[in-house]
């Protein structure tokens, strides 16, 4: 199959929505990372998506909405009633945005979506050619990020490309996505407000928006059964080339690795010296890292070094992923990198 690059037109967004009624799949951009668009009342274009990433049927996908009405979602039986009081309030403080919500599952959506699970997670995406394809749709789009199962989420239409060329036959270009990693993944499905998966809107936010206390569950699933997060697998997010997580600021650019710095500390421009920030912004660092892992991946290295990141509101979302990605931590001593591989669970 030929995988077209199509900017987002008004055309482009019709052909787009043909592709998708004919059953077939097509990688859309969002604020966060691109994801993998498929009808997501129709089991025969989820399974679709799972075959494209090499996805275990295990881990459920995210269904986008065109609209942030509640009620409608309901009645349109993708959530089932009682709705969470706490859930329309932050839908309408959050939505349309980076925050999927986990909630109960209406009776249209298939099992599929949800792995068999009572809950489905809900998204509203911000980015406007986002809402324009799911509007002009009219059908909730089931997305996961469009990358092959386990590695970098695409934060342009070219990583789509590298990821899934021949898979799918069209990826709708609308530039870099503007925040960089998946969206802040709550569960109000359970006794209390928990975090899954950690992002932008991050967990001092939301208790202070609902006034208690929003933890981040620390936890991670396996392949086999979903876990209430089934999807924070506790390998993910990962570059071919072994990531090390340094355990103090990098001074020493010595050895033949990659080196992902989070701000310029005035170093050598050098091809296997990466900046992170330019700005010592978390925000910034986000927008970069999956790109920056990605320059860094293809220069085939035997290693790529990072630096720790500096606390801001997005530093749980940007430690989560960097977490899940590496193989190990790096510890400068006698002169020379130790590299030590973790233990996995
Ligand atoms: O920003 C994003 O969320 C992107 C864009 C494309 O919207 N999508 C994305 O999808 O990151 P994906 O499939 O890569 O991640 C979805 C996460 C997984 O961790 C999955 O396990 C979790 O949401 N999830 C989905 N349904 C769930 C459910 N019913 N209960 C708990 N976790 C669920
Ligand atoms: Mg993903």
């Amino acid at each position: 199959m030929r995988t077209r690059i199509l900017p987002v037109s008004k055309s482009s967004i019709q052909e787009a929505c043909q592709i998708l009624l004919a059953g077939d799949l097509v990688a859309f951009p969002t604020e966060t990372v691109y994801g993998l668009g498929g009808l997501g009342l129709s089991s025969t274009a989820v399974l679709k998506i799972f075959e494209a990433k090499g996805r275990p049927s295990t881990d459920p996908l995210i269904l986008h909405l065109s609209s942030f009405d509640l009620a409608q979602a309901v009645s349109d039986g993708i959530l089932a009633s009682p709705i969470p009081k706490k859930a329309q309030s932050v839908t309408q403080r959050f939505w349309p945005g980076p925050l999927t919500l986990i909630l109960p599952k209406g009776p249209r959506v298939p099992t599929e979506v949800t792995s068999g699970l009572e809950t489905v997670a809900v998204r509203c995406p911000s980015d406007p050619s986002a809402s324009l394809l799911l509007k002009h749709l009219g059908h909730p789009l089931a997305a996961p990020s469009a990358n092959r199962f386990g590695r970098i989420s695409p934060t342009d239409a070219s990583a789509v490309l590298a990821e899934l060329e021949g898979k799918i036959p069209l990826i709708l270009d609308g530039g870099p996505c503007t925040n960089g990693i998946e969206s802040t993944v709550l569960s109000l499905s359970e006794s209390k407000p928990v975090i899954l998966r950690p992002g932008s809107i991050d967990s001092q936010t939301l208790s202070s928006f609902l006034q208690m206390d929003v933890p981040i569950r620390n936890s991670s699933g396996n392949v086999q059964s979903p876990s209430p997060a089934p999807g924070m697998l506790d390998h993910h997010y990962s570059p071919m080339t072994p990531l090390y997580l340094c355990s103090s600021p990098i001074k020493a650019f010595s050895g033949v690795f990659e080196f992902i710095t989070y701000a310029d500390h005035s170093i050598p421009k050098k091809p296997n010296i990466h900046v992170l920030t330019n700005d010592q912004q978390g925000s910034t660092a986000a927008k970069n890292l999956y790109r920056t892992l990605r320059n860094a991946d293809q220069r085939a290295s035997s290693a790529i070094l990072i630096d720790p990141i500096p606390n801001s509101p997005w530093a749980a979302a940007l430690i989560d992923r960097l977490q899940r990605a590496c193989t190990g931590t790096a510890v400068w001593s006698d002169g020379q990198w130790q590299l030590i591989p973790r233990v996995r669970r």
